[in-house]
């Protein structure tokens, strides 16, 4: 696909925090994401799963610009951002913005609505008191809040019309790009899906691209396009939302998918069952980071690291980071 037409991409980018483990011990990194690479065409959604610990978060504050990668390139409508002066770098971040899980935490308890959507506003351009409230209306408008609730406080909404909140918030700047870290996870299911609607709406009326983080791989299946499985900071399996559900090939992606509900009687599949925990990011096991876990582990799984590679299946680009799987031992 031509780059003009990506929104955002990614290559190779690394975060690796460097922790110190006490006085007689020395330093050592926490590779939270190490060498993600991925490319995000306009207008779509591009899914983020794996459990909690494998790096999402922290890609989603490299992506967000909220923190600056320790190696790799990451690329805006062509424009590279990290080679970007500071001031140029604030008004492209402007169009790459971010939304959190947690809506009660990440309002200011102590603001009305206008002013909490207002204020990226107040920072980031000149409009006026009145145009400001303006466009506060209009977008609440679009994201289903009534105009009466400009004068109210946080804690008066439930928790999907906070996220609505945070959603508003999101949009004040006009982004091309939002990255949603687990935007709905808080929510009860029924709400779950209220929301999801509203964002597969809203980026249908604006063109937005997202990044969408979650955990649950049943959350994304209705609003990706595509879906990237991390493990311990890398992707291990990224390929169209359809082909992940229908053909998933990763042992780790099959684990995940069996532990997600399916209420098609045709899509249910051998159960895999995902065993132990995911082991320390700072002290990762050799070879493929899953073989401690994997019914499908032999002794080159222990050594050598399987590499990210393009597997066609049914015309589709499907990339699977596994030995057994290369070596044909997996069905
Ligand atoms: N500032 C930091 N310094 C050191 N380690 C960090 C830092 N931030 C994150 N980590 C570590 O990096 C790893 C990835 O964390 P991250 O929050 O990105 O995971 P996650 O996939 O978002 O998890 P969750 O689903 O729980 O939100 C974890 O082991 C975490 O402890
Ligand atoms: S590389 Fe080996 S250990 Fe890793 S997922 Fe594949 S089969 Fe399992
Ligand atoms: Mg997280």
């Amino acid at each position: 696909m031509s780059n003009d037409n990506m929104a955002l991409k990614a290559d190779n980018l690394k975060q690796h925090y460097v922790v110190k483990q006490g006085l007689f011990k020395p330093d050592a990194a926490v590779k939270a994401v190490d060498g993600v690479s991925f490319e995000l065409p306009a207008g779509k959604t591009l899914a983020v799963v794996g459990e909690s610990g494998c790096g999402k978060s922290t890609l989603g504050r490299m992506l967000t610009m909220i923190e600056t990668p320790t190696n790799g390139a990451l690329t805006f409508e062509g424009e590279d951002l990290l080679a970007l002066s500071k001031a140029e770098q604030k008004a492209l971040r402007q169009k790459i913005q971010i939304i959190f899980q947690n809506p009660y935490g990440s309002l200011n308890p102590r603001k009305k609505i206008g002013s909490i959507l207002e204020e990226p506003l107040v920072i980031n351009t000149a409009l006026s008191k009145a145009e400001r409230k303006q466009k506060a209306l209009q977008i609440m408008d679009k994201v289903g809040l009534k105009s009466e609730h400009y004068d109210r406080y946080p804690h008066m909404f439930s928790g999907g019309q906070r996220q609505r909140i945070a959603i508003a918030r999101g949009l004040m700047l006009d982004p091309q790009v939002i990255v949603a870290d687990e935007p709905v996870s808080a929510l009860d299911v029924s709400v779950q899906a209220q929301v999801l609607n509203l964002m597969m709406d809203l980026q249908e009326e604006f063109g937005l691209s997202y990044v969408f983080i979650s955990h649950d791989l049943s959350v994304v299946e209705h609003i990706a396009d595509e879906v990237m499985v991390m493990y311990l900071g890398k992707i291990v399996e990224r390929t169209s939302c359809e082909q992940l559900f229908i053909n998933p090939q990763h042992p780790y992606t099959k684990a995940l998918l069996s532990s997600t509900p399916q209420l098609s009687p045709d899509k249910r599949r051998t159960r895999i069952k995902l065993e132990g925990e995911l082991p320390s990011p700072l002290n990762p096991p050799s070879g493929c980071a899953f073989h401690g876990r994997c019914q499908y582990a032999n002794e080159r799984c222990k050594t050598e690291t399987p590499e990210l590679i393009e597997t066609r299946f049914n015309e589709q680009e499907h990339w699977i980071a596994c030995h057994g799987v290369q070596e044909k031992r997996i069905s």
